[in-house]
């Protein structure tokens, strides 16, 4: 109401004082460039690199661009290169000042994450869950898998739509920061669940527990800069870059350990 007042008057005052009108005619308004610490410049995933520890980042198979448009290059180069080693620097640190840890691997360390130790189950969730998303996605993927792994969709989900519809909404259900997964169980079957924060299946005390074959990462971080609040859409556009390939390569390692 009092920006319409001030125009109405400065209106009013221009046709009364000229001056008005003339001053806002010449008014110039700088707009500063950015200073070289502000420019933007994206890196490169093999510039990357974690402390000398017990975890190594698992190498993106792909370039920071290369799943564009379903997420973005500035998403995906944040993610990596300052999210994603965080959690494997924090996650070796913790490693190195605990001698019950040491050379255990990162699913075995999963397993004792019972909360007891938060900083843990925060680190060793954030590095294997971040691992297993990238090399879930690939570029000119999407569609639907095949041979096995869409007959067991099928049997367990009654089609292959009706599994999307179940992991897009516990994606998008999911409150604030997580996961959503498809797993098998240690029965064979495959599931849909979600987890919060770092957690994963592959941690005690979960509602569905089950070896991890696919996640999306619904934290903020991971699709706020490109998609803002619209998160179903970044939902959707994942399906374009599933690596069913790989999902099909861990269901086969999966049941063949059993
Ligand atoms: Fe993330």
């Amino acid at each position: 109401m009092k920006k319409i007042f001030s125009i109405v008057l400065c209106f009013s005052l221009s046709l009364l004082l000229p001056s008005c009108k003339r001053k806002k005619l010449t008014e110039v308004v700088e707009v500063p460039l950015p200073s070289a610490e502000e420019k933007i410049t994206i890196g490169q995933p093999d510039d990357v690199s974690a402390i000398d520890g017990q975890f190594s980042l698992v190498k993106l198979p792909y370039e920071y661009n290369a799943l564009s448009p379903s997420i973005d290059i500035l998403t995906m180069e944040m993610h990596y290169s300052k999210h994603y080693l965080t959690y494997t620097n924090n996650l070796n640190k913790l490693v190195a000042e605990d001698p019950t840890l040491i050379d255990l691997s990162i699913e075995d360390i999963l397993k004792k994450c019972d909360g007891t130790n938060a900083d843990l189950k925060n680190n060793a969730g954030g590095y294997y869950n971040h691992g297993l998303f990238w090399e879930g996605m690939s570029p000119k993927s999407g569609g639907q898998p095949k041979d096995t792994l869409a007959s067991l969709i099928t049997r367990d989900f009654g089609s292959f739509e009706v599994f999307k519809t179940q992991f897009s909404d516990a994606a998008d259900k999911q409150f604030g920061s997580g996961w959503a997964w498809l797993v098998v169980d240690k029965t064979g079957k495959l599931q849909v669940t979600s987890t919060p924060n770092q957690d994963n299946p592959l941690m005690p005390k979960q509602i569905v527990s089950g070896t991890p074959l696919l996640n999306l990462d619904v934290w903020e971080h991971a699709y706020y800069l490109d998609y803002q609040y619209k998160r179903k859409r970044y939902i959707d556009n994942f399906f374009k870059i599933i690596n069913w390939k790989k999902v099909s390569e861990r269901y086969e390692e999966a049941t063949a350990k059993k």
